[in-house]
């Protein structure tokens, strides 16, 4: 099984980013832990990140007839990305969303999701749990 791992912006700035609401960990270790995990459920993982919402779009699209699953966190293109909704939409591959923050206990504009109306299911506000219960949720329903 193959599951592509993106991750939105600022994503890579974590250990430094907000540490009160994202914690004190970094990128590197949230990819280490993701990693880890991976191997032990014997799963190939891509992980990807970017500031960029186009370059999220490419690789949505790249991943059509390859990843047999998406654990996305869009971070603040989840409020605003139409065109992410959409590639998901495309590319018509199982996804589940996650936020390490509790995105309903913030501002109002954090409520919204756009790309959580293609993904099938969600873990948000669980820190970096949350992706790694994304991946064994796909690996339970299409592994
Ligand atoms: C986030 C929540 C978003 O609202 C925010 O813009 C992020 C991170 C989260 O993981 O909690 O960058 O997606």
């Amino acid at each position: 099984m193959y599951i592509l791992i993106i991750n939105g912006p600022n994503l890579n700035m974590l250990g430094i980013r907000e540490p009160g609401i994202y914690g004190n960990s970094t990128y590197a270790d949230l990819c280490k832990m993701i990693e880890e995990h991976a191997k032990e459920k014997c799963v190939e993982v891509k992980l990807f990140q970017s500031n960029h919402e186009g370059a999220i779009v490419d690789e949505i699209q790249a991943a059509y007839g390859k990843a047999d699953g998406i654990v996305i966190n869009p971070a603040a293109y989840t409020h605003t990305s139409v065109a992410i909704l959409d590639a998901l939409k495309s590319v018509a591959i199982p996804a589940v969303e996650i936020h390490i923050s509790d995105v309903s206990a913030r501002e109002e504009f954090r409520h919204i999701s756009y790309a959580g109306m293609a993904c099938e299911k969600a873990f948000i506000g669980l820190g970096f749990e949350g992706y790694l219960k994304g991946i064994d949720y796909l690996v339970e329903k299409y592994g």
